[in-house]
């Protein structure tokens, strides 16, 4: 499967989002993380942003929802069209209704887990999600330390998806250090804020991350 980019725009400039957007054009993806104050302690942005940044980038769209009952807001986000809509497994009552909701309004069903949460309930929904999201941090902020124990994880995750089509995206303290040993452990997707936003050059950032 292809190995993926995803920017995460949690650590953009958002006085100047368009200049910012140009910035990390060679992404493969534009990654959001919506926060509502409750799911996560922290609050971040909503749909207004990410249906300003549509206007003005042709990259893919990565909404990952940290919120509570991310059921309720599916169609809202669905909108903007994204390639990925990924939803909390912590959050969620009714897993596999809500990623056969994903799938109907046209977008990629994506499952995330934080740090703690284990794998095991994943292997009834196999067949109905396009992406699993290990948390490498506890969710919530930007800029915070890889939680190495995660590797184990990733490798167990590697396991269970097999051959399926399934990406496996880990998010949280991802840079250029650690992105060779993720993918040696089975990682696909890479989602890197303040590593890429804070780099002198992000398209240089990006590139050596594809590298490494
Ligand atoms: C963490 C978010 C991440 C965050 C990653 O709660 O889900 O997407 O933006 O930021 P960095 O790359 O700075 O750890
Ligand atoms: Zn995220």
């Amino acid at each position: 499967m292809n190995r993926r980019i995803s920017a995460s725009l949690l650590a953009a400039d958002f006085c100047h989002l368009g200049a910012e957007l140009a910035r990390v054009s060679s992404a493969d993806l534009l990654h959001f993380d919506v926060m509502d104050g409750h799911f996560v302690p922290n609050i971040s942005f909503g749909l207004p942003v990410i249906e300003a940044v549509k206007r003005c980038s042709d990259l893919p769209l990565d909404v990952h929802l940290m919120i509570e009952h991310p059921e309720r807001y599916l169609e809202e986000f669905a909108v903007v069209e994204p390639e990925i809509i990924t939803v909390h497994y912590e959050a969620v009552v009714h897993l596999q209704r809500t990623l056969g909701h994903i799938r109907e309004l046209g977008c990629r069903a994506g499952v995330s887990l934080n740090p703690h949460t284990p794998l095991e309930g994943l292997r009834y929904v196999l067949d109905d999600l396009d992406l699993i999201l290990i948390m490498t941090v506890n969710p919530g902020f930007g800029g915070q330390k890889f939680i190495p124990a995660m590797l184990d994880k990733i490798r167990d995750c590697r396991q269970l998806i097999g051959s399926r089509p399934i990406e496996l995206q880990v998010d949280g303290g991802i840079c250029v250090e650690n992105v060779a040993e993720l993918a040696a452990a089975g990682a696909t997707n890479f989602v890197a804020g303040s590593a890429i936003f804070h780099a002198a050059d992000p398209a240089d950032y990006i590139a050596r991350m594809r590298r490494a």
